[in-house]
């Protein structure tokens, strides 16, 4: 009797701690919900906040960031270096808000030109109508370039990459901007852009990649390095995480 009571004891006693976790464990899955759906509020406040005051200082706004687009951050950043270096030839891999942006730092310096490589129709389009709605259609050259199996099989990934004539890069690339493909496409999909490309960059070339907090991006920046041990690699800590590369030059980072 004294036996079944004790195993009666320890059966409730589990059943009610069960009964707390799984009422603990639903109450933080909807604390993350709020938390997420609060802060995505604050980001499209600050957003909406700073385009009144363009609009009412007669500026145009840059649209409203989505989850696929790079962040802010990363694109303050991208912005501050073409500033601040003037490369002549940009290349970017996954077209979008990353190449207006490009596109309209670049344009104070009239001799550079982008070119920029997507696999998905829908997004050429969208990013060429965004283009030409501020004016810089004309800055960039907007490839569509499904992705086609590219690499040997001993490579970390053998898988698709975009389709691209070399000749393309001949003059030489002084800033390489990997945010594409996406990761759907395959966590290690970016990893041939440099695999490719590398002979193509000038000395003193920056790559910036983004989504580095991605545990594929951290494996593809570690195989670069190995592979080309010219490249020296920061790292910021934006809020998607972001991988600056440099090939060794006059101005090594
Ligand atoms: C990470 S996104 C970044 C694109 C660009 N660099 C930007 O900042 O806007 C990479 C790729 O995702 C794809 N993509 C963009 N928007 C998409 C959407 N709404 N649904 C599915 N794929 C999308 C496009 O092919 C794009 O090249």
């Amino acid at each position: 009797m004294e036996v079944f009571f004790e195993g009666g004891t320890g059966y409730l006693l589990a059943g009610s701690s069960i009964f707390t976790f799984t009422v603990i464990l639903v109450y933080l899955f909807r604390l993350e919900k709020i938390v997420r759906s609060e802060s995505q509020q604050i980001k499209q406040n600050q957003e909406a906040l700073l385009s009144v005051h363009l609009l009412l200082s007669g500026k145009k706004p840059l649209p409203q960031s989505t989850s696929w687009a790079a962040a802010p951050d990363f694109l303050m950043l991208l912005v501050a270096d073409i500033v601040e270096r003037s490369p002549s030839f940009i290349v970017e891999a996954g077209s979008g808000l990353t190449t207006l942006c490009m596109a309209l730092a670049l344009a104070r310096n009239p001799t550079g030109k982008i070119l920029a490589l997507e696999h998905r129709s829908q997004s050429r389009a969208a990013t060429l109508d965004l283009l030409s709605s501020y004016g810089v259609d004309q800055l960039v050259d907007l490839r569509e370039a499904p992705l086609v199996p590219v690499l040997e099989k001993k490579r970390l990934y053998k898988g698709r990459w975009y389709d691209i004539h070399p000749g393309l890069f001949s003059s030489g690339i002084d800033l390489l901007v990997v945010d594409g493909p996406p990761a759907v496409v395959d966590p290690l999909a970016r990893y041939p852009a440099l695999v490719l490309l590398y002979s193509c960059l000038n000395p003193g070339a920056r790559i910036f990649l983004d989504d580095y907090h991605r545990k594929g991006e951290v494996k593809i920046v570690k195989a670069w390095l190995k592979l080309f041990p010219d490249l020296h690699m920061r790292y910021v800590a934006t809020s998607k995480g972001l991988a600056i590369l440099e090939k060794s030059g006059p101005e090594a980072l």
